[in-house]
């Protein structure tokens, strides 16, 4: 079959690989309707994710078909039209039961890198490198989702493709943001990145209730899909002094939550951003951390940041002191997509939840070298390249 492959740094590929076979009991197979790419991949494409290996299939935001089913699957069934989670996720493990469906004990069979890394291994991601379990993608004709009860959900017939694929990861993670920083009705909350993820964290912080919501981005396109789409107030960082912004629109206060969607390749055109890209370039530290700095400032006293942007391993220059003396709160997690599919599925039904607009350039799969290309250079306004392996 035909899949989307990384061959090597800033290098995608489609190629023949070997259709997947249900390898265990509860893996189902699925015939993929849309996969689309997310900024996770970028940082895969960029080198900065290690332990990727020429020919490795990518991609981990998908809809499709199941068209086999192992003998332990119950409540899914061949036929059944579903989205995907990224990670893997046994449903019965410690973390499982507390609804930290990426961090399962039981969804990478590589744990070992990442526990030296990290100190634990979280569990594994679909088409994102062997430290995470080495797992093939989603930019193909077939793929094997483990655990196929856990990790595929049901589509109403009311939700056309493109809609529920964003359940997948973007509107999951964004909604997870969100709401594991606390969101309450009535609070302010900035949002760093107005790429997929950080118009979905910016659009759950209005359903869950916040009055007032800002996203800040430089890239036109996307700070205008932020007013049209989502409803919330976009902040252009490269003509704006966002600190100043934000404290004179809070009455000097600062946002109550502050939530970080751009993660580790972050973008500054001052002295700090040069200083990021010569150390991290030497590997004197593995991220910019340049976005999360900024929250980190313009946070109220007292008030919660969430990274939702990607970190591999080591900042630099990280303003620990505003934290802890500010009394600050930081979280971070890879999506807990399980935990949020169902609930968005619903408010996708009911239309409170429309994702289309960030699936800005569709293209059969053959066309993802110039898909991920586009996507990573922002051209022609493009968010999301969504394939279509059947087309
Ligand atoms: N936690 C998770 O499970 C999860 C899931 C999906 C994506 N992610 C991560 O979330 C981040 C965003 O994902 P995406 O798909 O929206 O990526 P994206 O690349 O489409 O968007 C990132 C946006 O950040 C903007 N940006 C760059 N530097 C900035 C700065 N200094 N200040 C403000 N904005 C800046 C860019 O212009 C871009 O629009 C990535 O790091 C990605 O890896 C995490
Ligand atoms: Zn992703
Ligand atoms: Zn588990």
């Amino acid at each position: 079959m035909k899949a989307a492959t990384w061959t090597g740094v800033n290098e995608v590929s489609v190629e023949e690989v070997p259709e997947p076979t249900l390898l265990n009991d509860h893996d189902v197979i699925l015939k993929v309707t849309q996969s689309v790419t997310c900024g996770s991949d970028l940082h895969l494409l960029g080198g900065y994710i290690p332990f990727m290996r020429a020919g490795d299939v990518l991609g981990h935001e998908f809809i499709g078909e199941i068209v086999e089913a192992g003998p332990a699957v119950r409540h899914r069934k061949v036929g059944d039209r579903v989205v995907g989670a990224p990670f893997a996720a046994c449903g019965n493990c410690w973390y499982c039961k507390q609804e930290e469906y990426s961090l399962c004990d039981n969804g990478n069979a590589n744990p070992g890198i990442t526990e030296g890394l990290w100190g634990q291994s979280p569990g594994g991601c679909l088409g994102y490198s062997h430290a995470m379990g080495g797992y093939a993608g989603s930019h193909a004709e077939y793929i094997r989702v483990p655990y196929g009860d856990v990790g595929t959900f049901v589509v109403p017939e009311g939700i056309d493709d493109t809609r529920a694929l964003f359940a997948s990861d973007a509107a999951s993670t964004g909604w997870m943001g969100a709401d594991l920083a606390g969101t309450k009705p009535g609070d302010v909350v900035a949002v760093w990145g107005a790429g997929g993820v950080g118009q979905m964290a910016a659009r759950a912080a209005m359903l869950l209730g916040a009055e007032q919501v800002f996203v800040v981005d430089r890239v036109p396109e996307r700070l205008q899909q932020v007013r049209e789409h989502v409803g919330a107030e976009a902040i252009d960082y490269s003509s704006t002094d966002v600190l100043a912004e934000l404290r004179e629109r809070t009455g000097g206060r600062g946002p109550d939550v502050c939530i970080e969607a751009v993660g580790m390749e972050a973008h500054s055109s001052g002295a700090a951003g040069v200083y990021d890209q010569v150390k991290q370039q030497l590997r004197l530290q593995t991220d910019r951390p340049t976005a999360l700095r900024e929250a980190v400032m313009a946070c109220r006293k007292g008030g919660s940041l969430f990274t939702l942007g990607v970190f591999a391993a080591m900042v630099d220059k990280f303003p620990l002191g505003a934290v802890m003396n500010k009394g600050l709160t930081l979280r971070g997690a890879q999506v807990h997509a399980q935990r949020y599919i169902p609930e968005l599925l619903e408010r996708m039904e009911r239309g409170e939840l429309t994702t289309e607009h960030l699936a800005t350039h569709v293209m059969p799969l053959s066309e993802a070298p110039r898909g991920y290309q586009m996507f990573k250079d922002k051209e022609d306004g493009c968010v999301r390249a969504v394939f279509t392996p059947g087309s």
